[in-house]
């Protein structure tokens, strides 16, 4: 494991103005003078004002911050009021005084100084967690920056560098961890045996001083694999015995473990449908085990057939979430959350959103997203995914609830981590934008995107006006950058087969994963109408109808719903095929004016981070290029339809 880190967005430089005097930090007897928000003020206000004398309540003190915990707060909310003279911060408990520090530590930081300040800020949703994919091997699924920080040659890690990683969680509002793959292997099977509790408890007694619960993936199975049983059924009563002495075990060794995450029946991994037993079924047996002790299930909504013939035009993967869930509404325990990811299929750069967040009324829900790039240039491309984030949250499902968006209707959301044990924790500097702007949506999301990229600039690059407008320009271009050169009008699934990097636009073709485009030489596109599939009709009106029709359906998720011809007209004016030509020179266009806006910025960056994401561009713009050229050219022998600017096709 690389131990060498960067403090990223935490790294406190010394602000530009003359503060003589003393400082005082007071804390009401409520709030213990050893806890963490009061040790992280403390870290900040010596990092910034190193001139400062820095005491602990006296009262004549130039410039007092008082700490104090409010009844009349929740555990996770806080308020700040501060001016000139001095501050005052108020949590709900100590963690929500630590959420209220952090943010105070930002505006010192944003305004260069003590300024007049009123906050009353409460997160949007109780649970806002990170999954990571790392198997106890070191190595990690989908992971684009480097080796797991968690794990390594089967052992778990609790160190420095823990510590800094909770820190960064906490700063921006991140309450729970998943810190194992979801698909459980190799040594990660008897994570939830006796051999992990000591480093187990250690790793929750740091998240617990910043607020995080601890969650671990399980394997549905265990009872066979790490328990010696016959069966993991889960309506065995030896079954859901041998979980409640599991359950007793961790959670009495462990404190602050918030419980399980669960894929089951999914790409292989064990499940209930081995007994013939529903995933209500599943995750009521886990839920109940875990119940005595406050703990949760999140169980994964993502089960699909993988082993679909790609000749079978009826099945539509598309649809197999909510065919599995919907049936299943009211009959989870309060304490199972069902995670559903944010589209039907899997992380593409567009996909509409998942139909399960309408119709799950009677049921916890949470909302999972995947910061690692797996299918958006695996960190290597710059793509920002904060206002996507945003936009899928304020979606509107109108399933006739009062507040009837997608972050109306969940309880947690999640995200799977974008990192690993590079310097930057995320392969990418730019790529920490998506872990800074994850959690800060998540406990904020009425922010908007772009102050919370300028935030996440100022803090890491400092106040240049320069740096900030090429950076805010860089990343809020960056997805339509990345949709319009690889697979835009919502086609997907034109990756290499795998590995997911680079184009192959018939790499998932003939395949089993139930991923097509059936692009032929007159159209392109699957008809889910209930003319075709049936997948628009599991929307609520108005769009199921929004949906089925190629005239109402908005052009950026034309051809996920739609099979049209090359030269049906967008809303655009353009025809398709001149759209996927278009869009693929303007895409790589972009990508190679963020390059150059980037190299403008060598000056004015540290020489680490300039290189680190200038050859990122240099690979960015080699396969965006591949990516330009290819797909361009498989539609162009397919419909042999001319380019009306006539550049070059190959
Ligand atoms: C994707 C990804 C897998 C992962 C799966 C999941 O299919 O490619 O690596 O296991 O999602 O979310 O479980």
């Amino acid at each position: 494991m690389n131990t060498a880190y960067s403090k990223l967005w935490l790294d406190y430089k010394p602000l530009n103005i003359a503060f003589a005097g003393s400082l005082a930090v007071r804390c009401t007897r409520r709030v213990r003078r050893g806890c963490t928000a009061v040790s992280e003020l403390i870290t900040a206000l010596s990092a910034l004002l190193p001139q400062a004398e820095l005491t602990f309540g006296a009262d004549s003190a130039v410039f007092i911050i008082e700490l104090d915990l409010a009844d009349y707060l929740s555990p996770e909310e806080y308020t700040i009021s501060a001016d000139e003279r001095g501050a005052a911060v108020y949590g709900g408990s100590e963690n929500g005084l630590l959420y209220g520090v952090f943010a105070y530590i930002r505006e010192i930081i944003a305004n260069g100084g003590f300024t007049r300040l009123s906050r009353r800020v409460r997160p949007a949703v109780p649970l806002r967690m990170l999954d990571h994919w790392d198997n106890a091997d070191g190595s990690i699924e989908r992971g684009y920056s480097g080796s797991s920080f968690f794990f390594k040659d089967g052992e778990l890690l609790v160190g420095d560098r823990t510590v800094q990683y909770a820190r960064l969680l906490a700063s921006v509002g991140i309450n729970a961890a998943a810190i194992n793959n979801v698909n459980v292997r190799g040594k990660a099977v008897r994570l939830i045996t006796g051999e992990y509790i000591p480093k187990l408890a250690a790793l929750a007694e740091v998240f617990s001083k910043y607020g995080i619960k601890l969650f671990l993936s399980v394997d549905f199975s265990a009872p066979m694999s790490v328990g010696g049983l016959p069966s993991a059924d889960p309506l065995d009563p030896a079954v859901g015995g041998w979980w409640r002495a599991k359950a007793a075990e961790l959670f009495g060794a462990i404190s602050g473990l918030g419980g399980f995450l669960v894929k089951a029946d999914s790409e292989g991994q064990p499940g209930p449908y081995a007994y013939g037993r529903d995933h209500a079924d599943g995750a009521n047996m886990l839920a109940r085990a875990l119940k005595p002790y406050g703990g949760t299930v999140i169980w994964r909504a993502f089960v699909y057939n993988c082993s679909q013939d790609w000749r079978d035009t009826h099945t539509d993967r598309a649809r197999a979430g909510y065919d599995t869930f919907a049936p299943l509404d009211g009959r989870f325990d309060d304490n199972v959350i069902l995670q559903i990811k944010n589209g039907p299929m899997d992380f593409q750069v567009r996909e509409p959103v998942h139909p399960l967040f309408g119709v799950m009324k009677h049921t916890g829900i949470a909302a999972e997203f995947q910061l690692a790039q797996e299918y958006t240039g695996q960190q290597l491309h710059v793509c920002c995914l904060i206002p996507m984030i945003k936009e899928i949250l304020a979606f509107r499902t109108y399933n006739g609830s009062p507040d009837d968006t997608v972050l109306g209707a969940v309880r947690a959301i999640a995200a799977v981590s974008n990192t690993g044990d590079s310097f930057c924790w995320t392969g990418s500097e730019l790529a920490a934008a998506n872990l800074y702007g994850f959690g800060r949506l998540c406990f904020e999301p009425s922010l908007n995107a772009e102050d919370i990229l300028e935030e996440w600039i100022s803090l890491t690059f400092g106040d240049d006006e320069e740096v900030k407008e090429k950076l805010l320009y860089i990343l809020l271009g960056s997805h339509k950058a990345y949709e319009d050169y690889t697979v835009p009008l919502g086609m997907g699934w034109m990756c290499k087969p795998n590995h997911h990097y680079g184009p192959d636009p018939w790499g998932y073709e003939f395949d089993r994963w139930g991923t097509y485009n059936r692009a032929d030489r007159e159209a392109v596109g699957i008809d889910r109408s209930g003319r075709g599939t049936g997948y628009s009709e599991l929307y609520y009106p108005p769009l199921c109808d929004i949906y089925s029709s190629p005239a109402s359906c908005p052009d950026e998720l034309l051809l996920f719903f739609c099979r049209v011809p090359y030269s049906f007209t967008l809303k655009s004016g353009k025809t398709v095929i001149q759209h996927i030509y278009d869009s693929h020179f303007e895409g790589y266009e972009q990508a190679c004016e963020f390059a150059s806006l980037w190299e403008s910025l060598k000056d004015k960056l540290p020489a680490e981070v300039f290189d680190n994401v200038k050859k990122r561009f240099a690979e960015q713009l080699r396969c965006a290029k591949e990516w330009r050229d290819i797909v361009n050219a498989f539609f162009h022998r397919l419909s042999g339809i001319e380019d009306e600017q006539h550049r070059k096709l190959y």
